[in-house]
């Protein structure tokens, strides 16, 4: 698994207003956008493309396009909802699947409550999008999901991620093709397996329903 934290002065501004816990949703929800715009530059950086020769107006030159299958972006349900855009923004022909998930406050066991994926994914190459990877048992999940449907090749991007969540990851996919984008690489769990310093709840804070 190849590992990205971010080191850019805006990416850890804007994430530091998204922690304070005055920041609203709406103003939450602005930053979460223009956060994934700017990792998803980091995880998109090996998508296929093809050759395809065009005409300017001065001369016959050859560039690329994405290449076919399209890209798949999967955002996990609820939180992942909010950093959709800011990928289906940088790559505007990617296709979207969706994966519901919930982890029990209790157990910290995701449940799977929704799931619309292509079933053959071989060959496609998938953008995992969640704001927290915490305990890992989330984002684990949902990449074996994708593996289970033939993915080989799968990018995960996180607002936040925690050491625990990234040895989870790690220990999970072996050398799978597997890369892993976070926003910054926080200290670690608190006792109900929250992110320390983290920003809280993401899907209540985006979503208004603290
Ligand atoms: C949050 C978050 C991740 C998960 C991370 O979702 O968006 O999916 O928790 O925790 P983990 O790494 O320990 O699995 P939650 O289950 O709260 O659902 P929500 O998006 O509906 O709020
Ligand atoms: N889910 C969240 O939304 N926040 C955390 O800190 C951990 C799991």
């Amino acid at each position: 698994m190849r590992l990205h934290v971010a080191d850019h002065p805006l990416i850890t501004h804007k994430l530091t207003v998204l922690r304070d816990k005055r920041t609203p949703s709406p103003v939450f929800r602005q930053l979460t956008h223009e956060l994934v715009t700017l990792l998803a530059y980091e995880a998109t950086r090996d998508v296929r493309v093809t050759p395809r020769e065009i005409e300017t107006p001065v001369t016959t030159t050859v560039g690329v396009e994405i290449s076919s299958p399209r890209p798949l972006v999967v955002p996990i349900l609820r939180a992942g909802l909010g950093m959709l855009e800011g990928m289906t923004t940088l790559i505007p022909t990617a296709e979207v699947g969706f994966l519901g998930m919930v982890r029990d406050d209790e157990t910290l066991q995701p449940t799977t409550y929704a799931e619309r994926l292509p079933d053959d994914l071989s060959g496609r190459q998938c953008f995992v999008v969640d704001p927290m990877l915490a305990t890992g048992g989330s984002l684990g999940a949902a990449i074996e999901f994708l593996f289970a449907r033939g993915a080989d090749d799968v990018t995960a991007v996180c607002l936040l991620g925690t050491p625990e969540g990234v040895k989870m990851i790690e220990d999970m996919v072996g050398d799978r093709n597997v890369h892993l984008v976070l926003g910054a690489l926080d200290e670690g769990l608190n006792d109900r397996a929250y992110i320390v310093p983290g920003l809280g709840d993401a899907g209540d804070r985006l979503y208004g329903t603290v």
